[in-house]
């Protein structure tokens, strides 16, 4: 029989401890200490290896049958899960509050219920108010078993009478409660333990599990970090408030790459997938106007056209304004401070605002070349040269490195119609600048040193 205990659990970090203390003493934060009741585990029995162990060999039969992906296609996710769904894994959907979750979530199983056996379960909405979204998504007529309730034990009796399922959403996991706890659905035991059940469900009987998260004001996932290692995939939902499009982002992906992104655009009939993204980010991009540069970027494996925007404006304050919206402040002060070193080329005296327009932010070093076309643009005041695209990490030195995916930005370029491209050939490539330049019907402009764009 297992014991109960009480214990005093951080809601960040979700570290236990034996007795209440106002500031956690793992990861500092204060008031996160909440009491709640486990259950010791029980030993685990003595087996033999036979049983223990099985042969690779008759794994493999049982893997291949699974192997078949589950495809909804709606390419934008597909693609951000690896190319669909795999059979018994467990995907967490992250994202704030209003975003679309239930909607990208609610298409998803619409559109997957054609060919497979699929269900919904609400811990957050009456079937009324779930009804109301279908209708407004127009997937109504889809046969999906829906459900509105919040106890883990219920659903998963429930489902396992439900013959052949290959999919079930959770939404959201938060609102979850297993009976054997006491505490209070959302803080961490219960999320834990609710994911726990359901992700042992998963593996047992195969289906594909997904569980909504919500996202708290600091932009993790609620609840500890732990839960992001238990499943098998994490994707973030994001997007602007002031804009349509919404971006899904996979984070962590055991059955296919990260940093891989699908966009949509949120409309009254619900989520529609933008299937060419770089038209949508450049649609009010203007050449003639000094201080914009297109960087040619890479988010996965899928090329990405922006435009990046700079402003120079003389200053007033003893130590100049350098703002950066969508992109790394201390990486544009590293810009600036190269562009003055190693070309010459003086800020100071000088606001600087640097933005990428759309809202979109930036994490690859390879913006380096643009943001530094568009500061240079902006201090001589003068466009760049028209359809040209930049890519390329910037060092201290002044040089300019190579980034990966050389090819794929160059077509993408090519294909919105850019003609000129200015980045760094990669050292290791077999291909020369002709070769390039062959393949890609696009100018190609090499540069080693930045001074030589100057
Ligand atoms: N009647 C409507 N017409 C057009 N758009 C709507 C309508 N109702 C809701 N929306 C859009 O859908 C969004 C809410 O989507 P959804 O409920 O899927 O978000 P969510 O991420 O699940 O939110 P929560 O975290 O509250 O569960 C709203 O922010 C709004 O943009
Ligand atoms: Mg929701
Ligand atoms: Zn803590």
């Amino acid at each position: 029989m297992a014991k109960l205990n009480h214990v005093f659990v951080c809601q960040d970090c979700g570290t236990s401890h034996s007795k209440w203390s106002g500031r956690c003493d793992e990861c500092g934060s204060w008031n996160r200490l909440v009491e709640e009741t486990v259950r010791a585990k029980s030993v685990g029995k003595k087996l033999q290896a036979d049983t223990f162990f099985s042969q690779l060999s008759t794994i493999d039969e049982t893997l291949s049958r699974q192997q078949t992906r589950l495809v909804s296609g709606i390419d934008e996710f597909d693609r951000v899960c690896g190319g669909g769904l795999v059979p018994g894994s467990v995907i967490l959907v992250g994202g704030d509050p209003g975003i679309g979750k239930s909607t990208l979530l609610l298409q998803l199983v619409a559109a997957l219920s054609a060919t497979a056996n699929c269900a919904y379960v609400s811990g957050e909405e009456a079937l009324s108010q779930l009804r109301l979204r279908a209708d407004r998504l127009q997937v109504n007529k889809a046969a999906v078993h829906m459900a509105a309730s919040t106890h883990v034990g219920e659903i998963i009796n429930a489902l396992e009478q439900l013959p052949n399922l290959a999919l079930i959403i959770v939404d959201s996991i938060q609102t979850m409660a297993v009976e054997s706890l006491e505490s209070a659905a959302g803080t961490v035991s219960q999320v834990r333990a609710s994911a726990q059940e359901f992700i042992t469900s998963a593996k047992k009987r195969g289906h594909v599990v997904i569980l909504v998260g919500h996202v708290t004001k600091e932009g993790v996932l609620a609840g500890p970090r732990v839960l992001e290692h238990m499943v098998d995939t994490v994707l973030y939902f994001e997007g602007e408030r002031n804009y349509d499009y919404r971006i899904l982002r996979s984070i962590k992906n055991r059955f296919g790459a990260t940093d891989e992104i699908g966009v949509f655009s949120m409309e009254n009939q619900g989520l529609t997938e933008v299937k060419n993204p770089s038209a949508l980010f450049l649609a009010n991009h203007h050449q003639d106007v000094s201080g914009t540069a297109i960087f040619a970027g890479v988010e996965g494996t899928r090329p990405l056209l922006l435009e990046i925007q700079a402003l120079v404006a003389p200053s007033y304050l003893a130590s100049p304004r350098r703002t950066a919206v969508g992109w790394d402040n201390n990486r544009l002060a590293m810009i600036l401070a190269v562009l003055e070193s190693r070309c010459g080329i003086s800020s100071a005296n000088r606001d600087i605002y640097l933005n990428v327009a759309g809202g979109l932010k930036i994490n690859e070093p390879a913006a380096d070349l643009a943001v530094a076309a568009a500061l240079i643009s902006a201090l001589k005041n003068r466009p760049v040269p028209t359809g040209s695209v930049y890519f390329g990490e910037i060092g201290l030195a002044g040089e300019v490195r190579s980034v990966n995916h050389t090819e794929i930005r160059l077509k993408e370029a090519a294909k919105l119609g850019f003609s000129n491209a200015y980045f760094a050939v990669p050292r290791t490539s077999k291909k020369t600048n002709q070769t390039f330049m062959e393949d890609s019907a696009i100018q190609v402009n090499p540069l080693r040193y930045i001074l030589e764009m100057v």
